[in-house]
């Protein structure tokens, strides 16, 4: 496992552009998003290209929905200071990283993806038997490593791109970071850390390499972490020649799991567009009103006298979600013994809401009305992308050998 060490942990993350956003997405990925701008350097993208995979017939919304989206997350308190937001194809570097990975990845890698298959099948509408559709997860993989990214906040059902990303940045690192020489310039980088420490570091590497005793391989990568005497180069090959398969041009990135969002739809399952049961973050407070006005309860409730269980009513989610223990004691009791009615109920889900969504729309709106700062953001979110992808394409074209320098 070639992975960046923690405190170099470039975390980076997309999403389509389809549609608008909805409280699902707030409380699922962009609150975890926002949390994590402080804690590591993040890149947040809109990808737009992987939009046009399933929805390359339909395409006058697109730069519209990209608009939006990325509004909604400025609104939602995605802080340009701290996270660098850009447009996918407005960095065609992922593009040519994309093709160059295309030549070494197998077709079945990508045939067996989950998604794959699965959302052919549930688009059947569409005709999804495409060479760009085939290629999304590496399209995504190419979106990831072209940022050397370690951290990779994905959905569950995004994790097996990740795990794809692994596999071929290991083939590929195994391909092209046979550096010729490669084993005598180890051995001389590894002089540089003087006799006791080099010693220590070929132990280590023996333990990993003959025993597969992975606790000898981090100790050994903290090791070449604390040496002042080595070059980034040296530290690189020197993390390259511990598990013997040559330089790291393209370190393997982790997923990091989002936490399912527990934002439930009007209906109680999962909040989708497709299940038409979303409260959107720009629904304005009358629509939020209606909307969770006409919820339905616990079925058992056709009269305020008749008893309810909050367990069988979708309300009670939300209040998970919103409400305070004093709150939802109130809702237990008043549910159970039939001493508060459903409207009662919702009144304080209703009023979270409004004050959750009110100040995001006046920041939405205000965005809204100064286009010209929102390109601004994304332009400079753009630049700064650009350099770093510019940077891994140079090493990655170094690495095949169609430099022409
Ligand atoms: N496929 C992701 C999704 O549908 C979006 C995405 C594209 C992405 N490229 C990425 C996510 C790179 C993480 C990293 O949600
Ligand atoms: Fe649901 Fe509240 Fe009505 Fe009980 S009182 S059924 S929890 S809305």
């Amino acid at each position: 496992m070639l992975v960046v060490p923690i405190h170099q942990q470039r975390v980076l993350s997309g999403m389509r552009p389809t549609g608008q956003l909805h409280l699902g997405h707030y409380h699922g990925v962009l609150k975890n998003w926002i949390k994590l701008q402080h804690e590591y350097d993040c890149l947040f993208f809109a990808a737009d290209w992987h939009a046009l995979t399933t929805h390359y017939a339909e395409t006058e919304n697109i730069e519209e929905s990209t608009w939006e989206m990325v509004i909604d997350w400025l609104a939602a308190g995605v802080n340009p200071g701290s996270a660098k937001i850009f447009i996918q194809s407005q960095v065609p570097q992922h593009a040519e990283l994309h093709l160059l990975l295309s030549m070494i990845t197998p077709l079945g890698w990508l045939e067996r993806v989950p998604s794959f298959k699965d959302q052919q099948l549930k688009l059947k509408e569409k005709d999804l038997a495409t060479y760009g559709f085939l290629g999304y997860p590496l399209l995504q993989s190419a979106d990831i490593l072209i940022y050397r990214a370690g951290l990779v906040p994905v959905g569950e059902d995004q994790v097996a791109h990740v795990e794809l990303t692994r596999e071929v940045a290991r083939r590929f690192n195994h391909i092209y970071g046979r550096e010729p020489g490669f084993e005598e310039k180890s051995e001389t980088s590894i002089k540089k850390m003087g006799k006791k420490q080099a010693k220590l570091y070929k132990q280590l590497r023996n333990r990993f390499q003959e025993q597969g005793d992975h606790e000898a391989l981090e100790t050994a990568k903290a090791l070449l972490e604390g040496q002042q005497n080595l070059t980034m180069a040296d530290r690189e090959r020197l993390f390259g020649y511990l598990e013997g398969s040559g330089k790291i041009i393209l370190p393997e990135p982790q997923a990091l799991l989002t936490p399912a969002s527990k934002m439930p739809g009007l209906d109680g399952q999962k909040m989708s567009k497709s299940y038409g049961n979303t409260i959107s973050l720009r629904d304005d407070m009358d629509a939020i009103d209606e909307k969770l006005r006409k919820m339905p309860t616990d079925t058992n409730r056709v009269r305020l006298t008749d008893p309810g269980d909050p367990k069988k009513c979708p309300v009670w989610q939300l209040h998970e979600v919103y409400s305070t223990d004093d709150v939802k004691d109130w809702v237990q009791e008043g549910c159970k013994t039939a001493g508060i009615g459903c409207l009662d109920c919702k009144r304080p889900i209703i009023d979270a809401v409004q004050a959750e969504l009110k100040p995001m729309q006046e920041r939405a709106k205000e965005f809204s009305q100064n286009r010209a700062m929102v390109r601004k953001i994304v332009a400079e979110g753009r630049e700064f992308a650009s350099d770093l992808a510019s940077d891994t394409l140079d090493e990655v074209r170094q690495a095949i050998g169609i430099q022409y320098r």
